[in-house]
């Protein structure tokens, strides 16, 4: 009933234009204070969204130049507009919830050019309760057949000033430390940018199923600091886009919430893609692994061949076996190919031989027999053309194999010349991966990607990917500061999951210390992780992904207590509650899989004492809470290995309280004792 009230009430907002070059409409959102509206003044399209009183965005332009100072973003008339109501709830194959309700009021405007060519251009807009997308859609029509974009714009013209977070708008690389400044402080950003409003709100601009376009970034406008424009990355010839109608952009997003952690929560990014392509999904199974990576790194072993190959028959045996009796479902193994020694030059892979001293079939034949996946790795160096030749190969090989996941790298500069990792014939190359894989029966994990904007609904072989300044960067740059992480699950992390690589026991890399002042000329004194121990398995809840590594080398978990979380932390989620959080500051994330729930909580370089009710636990029943915290000398610099284990009984009307050290966390497992 309330919904036919609320068609209703569309319906008549959205009737009452009288003069087709003039027309306002407003929607609402399902639940909640959410408005956006459209207007076309004199013409000109433009768009505004409220949150109750409070203006959000306020008057936001439209449109597009294409090539020839071509405008498309003046001298319209209204066609059509319609709306509409849609509910639905779906499952995906993993996931931060095992399932997502997908509703919102609809509003599909259809515009046509008053004179010349007279072209046809729709808008639609999805208001949800926690925020709103919209995208262009270009029919097929006589007046627009090819076209080329030279600009979209698109803006976000910010209601209020408030706190900025963001990355700078590089067309190659997300791999940057967070900022933090007033709105008006953003030069130029890649999405998804975090803005806490002096308003209440908090506001995420991102997009949502990039598929055949250029990715966006967003820079400040010339003279309106507070607005927010579009600026797609080019290809060479300076062209954004390349098109055909029938069109359609990727959906433009602005997630809305009052508290920071609905953004965790939120499905819209999700909702806004198409359902999965996939018919057969029983071979996408969400994994835990370790990997020959880490060492490579830190410098002690090389990804090409030599004495310190770190990818050898024995060393990955050595690694299954460990799998194996660890409960640990597949194993990485990076460097185990022909080509590393001309990595950023990268023409030199073929993607299908390997070193002498690694038997790919008997490695894989072993994980096999041991029950433990092998997880392929292609590193392309950026060398997209190559890639492209070998990849039918490549993916056959690993089929032949039983190699169903696969690890992609562009570690280097895009070739050809002048195409960037975030530009259309990038999005369209991963795409094509992903595609292909899936044909494969593979499943994707993509480092140096394009940005995720949702596909994996689509793809669900798209586990996860980079795209952020991962690990890694611990081993060989002045590191992640202990902030780092508690600001992705509200950024970076709104498009989707993450291959941040976290389990690092060794947290001061001391073990080698000695090989790598020998092996390498970086400067390895005092490279480290800046967290404790007890913060690393708290990153297992709180940044989702469903491959998700323990990235240590093997001998530093043996013997380890801690690394019985990591056995059993699952990777996939049926519900997902944020307990409390400050971007930036600290995150505490509950996560629930069948009748268990586990906890991680994270702190930046300041202690804290955090405290919740455990009333999301079933009443009346009785859980075992295996917890890992810092211990009471804990702190990332001086002590970062102080952890203490404990267990306790607890029920829905106990509260948990707990200390986080400098740069510190925690860690738990509430099991529901039958
Ligand atoms: C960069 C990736 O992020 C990393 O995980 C990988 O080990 C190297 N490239 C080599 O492919
Ligand atoms: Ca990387």
């Amino acid at each position: 009933m309330k919904n036919l009230w609320i068609i209703i009430a569309i319906l008549l907002t959205a009737g009452c234009s009288r003069h087709p070059s003039h027309f306002e409409a407003s929607v609402p959102a399902p639940d909640g204070p959410i408005m956006l509206s459209f207007r076309l003044s004199e013409g000109v399209p433009s768009y505004m969204i409220y949150a109750g009183q409070e203006v959000i965005l306020d008057w936001s332009p439209l449109g597009f130049i294409l090539e020839g100072n071509d405008s498309l973003a003046a001298g319209f008339v209204l066609e059509d507009s319609r709306t509409l109501t849609f509910r639905e709830v779906w499952q995906p194959v993993w996931g931060q919830f095992s399932s997502y309700i997908n509703h919102y009021n609809s509003l599909r405007i259809r515009l046509r050019e008053a004179s010349g060519s007279r072209r046809l251009m729709e808008m639609e807009f999805r208001v949800f309760s926690d925020g709103l997308g919209f995208r262009y859609i270009f029919p097929e029509q006589e007046g627009l057949g090819d076209f080329r974009i030279m600009d979209e714009l698109t803006g976000f013209h910010i209601g209020s000033e408030g706190r900025a977070w963001w990355i700078p708008g590089d067309w190659d690389s997300y791999e940057h430390l967070w900022r933090s400044t007033p709105v008006a402080g953003i030069d130029s950003a890649n999405t998804p940018v975090t803005l806490e409003l002096d308003n209440g709100y908090t506001v995420a601009i991102h997009e949502a199923a990039l598929t055949d376009y250029a990715g966006m970034t967003l820079r400040r406008h010339e003279t309106k600091p507070l607005l927010l424009e579009c600026a797609l990355v080019p290809w060479p010839d300076g062209v954004k886009v390349y098109g055909q109608t029938p069109f359609m952009t990727p959906w433009r997003t602005i997630q809305l919430v009052k508290e920071p952690g609905a953004l965790v929560e939120s499905g819209l990014i999700l909702n806004l893609n198409e359902p999965s392509r996939i018919a057969d999904v029983s071979w996408i199974r969400p994994m835990k692994y370790i990997g020959i990576w880490w060492g490579m790194h830190l410098g002690v072993y090389t990804w090409h061949a030599g004495h310190r190959h770190g990818a050898t028959t024995e060393r990955a045996r050595q690694y299954i076996d460990f799998a194996a009796s660890h409960d640990i479902d597949a194993v990485l193994v990076e460097g185990w190919n022909t080509g590393w020694e001309s990595w950023f030059r990268g023409d030199q892979f073929d993607f299908v031989t390997p070193y002498p001293d690694f038997d790919l079939r008997e490695v894989a034949a072993y994980a096999r027999e041991k029950g433990v996946s092998l997880i392929g790795h292609h590193e392309t160096g950026g060398q997209v053309p190559i890639y492209e030749k070998h990849i039918d190969s490549a993916f056959a090989l690993y089929r032949s194999l039983g190699i169903d996941a696969v690890k992609t790298g562009y570690a280097g500069m895009i070739r050809p010349e002048g195409q960037h990792h975030h530009g259309q014939w990038m999005v369209r190359h991963y795409r094509m991966v992903v595609e292909k894989a899936a044909e494969h029966r593979i499943m994707i994990d993509a480092h140096e990607p394009i940005k995720p904007t949702g596909i994996s609904r689509t793809w669900p072989n798209m586990m996860t990917r980079e795209g952020v300044r991962g690990m890694e960067w611990n081993a060989w740059s002045e590191g992640n500061p202990p902030e780092h992480t508690t600001i992705l699950p509200f950024t970076r992390m709104l498009g989707g999951p993450l291959d941040y690589t976290p389990g690092i026991f060794d947290i001061r890399c001391e073990r080698y210390q000695a090989e790598r002042k020998k092996s390498t000329s970086r400067d390895v004194e005092g490279t480290r992780v800046h967290t404790t121990l007890a913060k690393q398995l708290a990153l297992y809840v709180v940044l989702f992904s469903p491959l998700q590594m323990a990235a240590d080398m093997i001998e530093n978990y043996e013997n380890q207590p801690a690394f019985a979380f990591i056995e059993r932390v699952p990777v996939t989620w049926d519900e997902t509650r944020v307990l409390d959080a400050a971007i930036g500051d600290f995150v505490c994330i509950a996560r629930r899989s069948g009748n268990d729930w586990y906890i991680g909580g994270i702190t930046d370089e300041r202690e804290r004492t955090v405290g919740y009710a455990l009333d999301f636990l079933r009443q009346n029943q009785e859980y075992r809470l295996l917890s890992y915290g810092d211990g009471e000398g804990a702190d990332y610099e001086t002590h970062p290995l102080d952890l203490m284990i404990r267990e306790d009984v607890v029920t829905a009307s106990d509260s948990l309280k707990i200390w986080m050290a400098r740069g510190g966390g925690f860690a738990a497992i509430l099991e529901r004792i039958k």
